[in-house]
């Protein structure tokens, strides 16, 4: 028997959410997962995943349009984007994005020289409660502090070493 398409985006995505937690942090992440799989998030998608995060489903459209635009517009390869919107600014965004700044060594808007890291301003991610709130392509991170900076770059700049033996098989 066949199941319709609705009912298995809706299994995948009790899914994911289970996999990734219940929680308003796991809106990114989730809606990567649709994207991968079905190659768009549909209306529906983004009805259950509103549902089964407790979002409002303005707010998921909010953050399903800013996605759309991320994807267009990954330029270095880890694109760092510090959400500037109130809730996360009156958590202490400024000071995040100083410490951004002086670890990169690059303003917003720009890219490292070695193109490894791009650093941009995000709109709210959904994550209102726990800012400021980052996002290191698909990763989110919430409650961010200048302290944590260093740690959460020096993961992605790990990550990269591990992979440059692998990328230049690839090229
Ligand atoms: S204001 Fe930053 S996540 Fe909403």
């Amino acid at each position: 028997m066949m199941v319709p398409v609705q009912e298995r985006l809706r299994v995948d995505i009790e899914r994911w959410v289970a996999k990734n937690g219940q929680d308003r942090s796991s809106l990114i992440p989730v809606l990567q997962e649709v994207q991968k799989k079905y190659g768009r998030i549909s209306e529906y998608a983004m009805q259950v995943i509103g549902d089964q995060l407790g979002i409002h489903p303005v707010e998921v459209h909010g953050v399903v349009s800013f996605y759309s635009f991320l994807k267009e517009s990954h330029k270095g390869r880890f694109d760092v984007r510090l959400c500037r919107t109130i809730s996360c600014d009156m958590a202490g965004r400024d000071r995040v994005a100083r410490q951004l700044e002086n670890e990169l060594g690059i303003g917003f808007g720009e890219t490292t020289p070695d193109g490894r890291f791009s650093l941009e301003w995000a709109n709210c991610l959904g994550m209102c409660d726990q800012g400021p709130a980052l996002l290191v392509n698909e990763h989110v991170f919430t409650r961010v502090t200048p302290e944590k900076v260093h740690d959460i770059l020096a993961q992605f700049k790990k990550m990269m070493d591990v992979n440059v033996f692998q990328q230049v098989e690839e090229h």
